[in-house]
């Protein structure tokens, strides 16, 4: 048996659980690899399907005939059915989106893309997760010969449609689309690992972002930039906040300990969009904090301007988990794959610390 390493808590921080050829993410060079590009280039010159292929194929497009077949696999798996879209719709009930997300992300696997080779299956089970996430939201189903980009605008609720606010969406949707070892990979993975279809490993996934240590931060980070429009001096707010020793949602990283490297690209996509007061607040913010927290490695994240973009763009705060699952889907699928074709169980060992072996009454050891 090999020696095994006690990780010093329970968050694996530091400790090697698995080798993957999809990403690495760099956090003291503040970089992000894709299959070897950088992140940050292909969130800004490429759509999502062409991120997408690359996330889940291990290439980019080599020209047209690859692009439609691609398209051709995602529209094929586009439709959910009329029964499936109201049990998506009676899961809301009662409970958060992200809750109500997690367990209707099975039904973004149905007979036919099981049947499909993975590659297809992939792209089928991608292709439906904006029906999904329309569907719990109660949205009609955004037209599948619509871009990714497009169906996921329609399936956020988003009241701004120009071309500016599309494009920012997608770079969005291109910065989450893969990031290493996250917890919801990570729990995608696990399940992949013991044989799980890809509709349930998705659910898997997604249920880590029901907690607000990982699924969270955005909307976290929206209330924290309206307070401080409410309070009207954004430096001010954010001198406060640091005389309280109170963290600021939208800060700081596990593993990026210098500049989040996916806040430029969506920085600029935003610019492009015109007037939007919460970028200016989330600018100042930004400004106001750098040199009060940027000396402990914590830098405004891409969850700061991603609850700003969200938040011009008029999504409800109860759907930016939804926001991350449409990015990240391609990303988790890349890892089921990946998973899957190494057959192997996730089974990892644990410390004991409860009680040595002892007698029942009345019995003796
Ligand atoms: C993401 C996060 C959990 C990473 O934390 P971590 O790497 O474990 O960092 P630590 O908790 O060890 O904090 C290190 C120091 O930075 C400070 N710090 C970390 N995040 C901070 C934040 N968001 N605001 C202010 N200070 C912060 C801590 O207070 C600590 O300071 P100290 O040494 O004086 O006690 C943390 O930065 C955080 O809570 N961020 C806010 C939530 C968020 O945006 N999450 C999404 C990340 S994509």
């Amino acid at each position: 048996m090999a020696s095994l390493v006690a990780p010093t808590d329970g968050s694996l921080e530091g400790v090697l659980v698995a080798r993957t050829a999809i990403a690495h993410v760099d956090g003291l060079a503040g970089r992000a690899l894709i299959r070897g590009y950088l992140l940050q280039e292909l969130a800004e010159r490429l759509p999502y399907e062409d991120v997408a292929f690359l996330v889940l194929h291990g290439e980019l497009p080599s020209g047209s005939a690859d692009r439609e077949r691609f398209a051709a696999s995602i529209r094929a798996g586009a439709e959910l059915t009329e029964h499936d879209r109201s049990i998506a719709r009676s899961l809301r009930e009662g409970r958060s989106e992200a809750d109500a997300l997690s367990a209707a992300m099975v039904l973004a696997e149905d007979a036919t893309a099981r049947a499909a080779p993975v590659a297809e299956r992939c792209a089928r089970v991608l292709g439906r997760v904006p029906s999904v996430v329309a569907a719990v939201a109660g949205f009609a189903p955004p037209p599948a010969q619509w871009s990714y980009a497009r169906r996921s605008l329609a399936a956020l609720g988003a009241n701004r449609l120009d071309d500016a606010s599309l494009r920012a969406l997608e770079v969005l949707l291109n910065l989450e689309s893969e990031h290493g070892l996250s917890a919801s990979t990570f729990a995608c993975r696990v399940a992949a690992s013991a044989g799980a279809n890809a509709g349930p490993s998705l659910s898997a996934a997604c249920a880590t972002l029901s907690g607000e240590r990982h699924g969270g931060a955005t909307a976290q980070a929206r209330a924290m930039l309206e307070a401080a429009q409410a309070h009207g001096d954004p430096a001010a707010f954010v001198r406060a906040k640091h005389a309280a020793k109170e963290r600021l949602p939208g800060f700081g990283h596990r593993v990026y300990k210098v500049a989040d490297p996916r806040v430029p690209p969506l920085r600029a996509a935003m610019r492009a969009m015109g007037h939007a007061p919460l970028l200016e607040t989330c600018e100042a913010v930004a400004t106001a904090a750098t040199p009060l927290f940027a000396p402990k490695g914590v830098h405004p994240n891409i969850d700061l301007y991603g609850a700003a973009l969200l938040g011009t763009l008029g999504v409800d705060p109860s759907r930016y988990v939804a926001a991350f699952v449409l990015g990240i889907a391609c990303g988790w699928l890349a890892h089921w794959a990946e998973v899957r074709a190494e057959g192997r169980l996730v089974r990892p060992d644990n410390e004991y610390s409860g009680p040595s072996q002892r007698a029942l009454p009345g019995t003796v050891l």
